[in-house]
């Protein structure tokens, strides 16, 4: 036998598995139209420069990338963003605003596969492009807290935890940090949490070089910052700094809104939330399942330059990704999972080939009709037949023996306690509808 195995980070989904996925889109694909978004698609395969000017530094290292036959420089797609604000770049102009999209597909990156990560990952993008207010934030994180409640999860599993890099900006003005550096800034404080002290100073010093900021104040100001957790102490922080206060009056429309739309208990305010990709200008956030150590299940926020930057008009955007291998963890830990019974509606045990058209008939009619039919290719004896219908996952057999077909009728069998009764093969669509409806007792006598 081969031993070609498939690659690390990789996933292949036998039919259960596949189950699995099929319910997480389903439930992904009715929370995203019941917010009025429409769905898209694009291609797995892109141009290189697509990512490398546009999603930063982290995922550009992980790129899938390679020279195709052709000479190109191509890569598989890490994440749906930029293809989106391509498209909707490209006819956003004849387009009604707000714009409200929603795609699902596989994306690649080459990082280490662990829990909660591989190399290989569907996620779910929605996005809404066109409105710059908060209002929109809150419509996007509203609708992450419900792809997430839609598989019965409760707002106490999870925390959407918001930030914001305007309001980070603002404050490390204030502290005269020029915005030349502050991104280099936010690349530290996305390490405050779990950097030693010493990296922690190298990286500030460095991110501050050529200003007359002090590093070591800059990361004690940078922590007390990143520390607040309430809307009351970033008023106290933002006394006296009109751009702060102004700032904070949109992040009150956002928590209102957001109570307003009944998720107050699972969004909180966290800023040591920064996000690595370079293309988020305003609001951010991620979710996580709460007290877990989990990775996160969903990030996302605001980026209002990148369409532009792909060539289309100027237009604010806002959106967020969800995987499903956190999401699935999670939905495992929870029991939340459906156990699911594909097996088909009806399984024809065929006796001998005299019944075999006019059984084979039936099985057509019943298909056309809606049914998940299956049969014995194979003629067998009744016993083993039985065996067979039991072992496909159905539950009731129809029985064609020679005595059944000239009489006209098929005999439905139950295989869960062997009851059997006989309908006429003219009735045999609606008679059948019932037995799935209330069971045997819609047929017996
Ligand atoms: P992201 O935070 O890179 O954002 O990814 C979003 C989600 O995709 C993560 O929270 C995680 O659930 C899942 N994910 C990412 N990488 C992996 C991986 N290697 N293995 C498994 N799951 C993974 C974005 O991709 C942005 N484009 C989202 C966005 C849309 N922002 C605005 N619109």
């Amino acid at each position: 036998m081969s031993d070609i195995r498939t690659l690390p980070g990789f996933r292949e989904f036998y039919p259960e598995d596949q189950a699995l996925v099929g319910h997480i889109f389903d439930i992904w694909r009715r929370a995203c139209r019941r917010y009025g978004f429409r769905e898209w698609n694009s291609p797995v395969l892109e141009p290189l420069e697509l990512f490398t000017e546009k999603s930063g530094e982290e995922i550009v290292r992980q790129l899938f990338n390679f020279e195709d036959k052709g000479g190109r420089q191509v890569t598989l797609r890490p994440e749906l963003t930029p293809a989106l604000a391509r498209m909707v770049g490209a006819k956003a102009n004849g387009m009604p605003k707000p714009i409200r999209w929603f795609a699902i597909g596989e994306s690649y990156r080459y990082e280490k596969p662990q829990k909660g990560r591989l190399r290989a990952f569907y996620q779910l993008n929605a996005d809404l492009l066109g409105e710059a207010g908060p209002a929109a934030d809150a419509e996007i994180i509203a609708l992450c807290a419900d792809c997430l409640l839609g598989f019965g999860l409760t707002q106490a599993d999870f925390r959407i935890r918001v930030s914001d890099r305007t309001l980070w900006f603002r404050y490390l003005a204030s502290l005269g940090i020029p915005e030349a550096q502050a991104t280099a800034v936010l690349g530290v404080v996305d390490k405050l949490e779990r950097g030693a002290p010493k990296d922690l100073l190298d990286a500030m010093t460095a991110a501050l070089a050529g200003t007359a900021v002090d590093p070591a104040q800059a990361l004690v100001a940078a922590r007390a910052f990143a520390n607040t957790k309430c809307l009351a102490d970033l008023e106290r922080l933002a006394a006296g700094d009109a751009a702060m206060s102004e700032r904070l009056g949109e992040w009150k429309h956002l928590l209102a809104t957001l109570t307003a739309l009944g998720f107050a208990e699972c969004v909180a305010i966290d800023l040591t939330i920064v996000r690595g990709l370079a293309y988020y200008t305003g609001f951010v956030f991620e979710a996580f399942e709460t007290g877990g150590e989990a990775r996160a299940l969903a990030g996302g926020g605001r980026y209002d330059a990148l369409v532009k930057k792909l060539g289309g008009p100027d237009l604010p955007a806002v959106g967020f990704g969800m995987g499903d291998v956190t999401l699935r963890d999670l939905l495992e830990l929870k029991r939340l999972l459906p156990v699911y019974a594909d097996g088909p509606d009806f399984f024809a045990m065929i006796l001998g080939d005299d019944a075999r058209a006019a059984a084979l008939e039936d099985v057509a009619t019943l298909r056309r009709a809606g049914f998940r039919v299956e049969y014995n290719l194979r003629d067998g004896k009744f016993g083993k037949l039985a065996q067979q219908a039991e072992t496909a996952g159905a539950k009731y057999a129809l029985v064609y023996g020679g005595g059944e077909v000239a009489k006209g009728v098929a005999k439905v069998r139950s295989l869960t306690d062997r009851s059997e009764a006989e309908v006429p093969r003219t009735d045999l669509v609606p008679a059948l509808r019932a037995v799935l409806e209330e069971g045997m007792r819609a047929i017996l006598p």
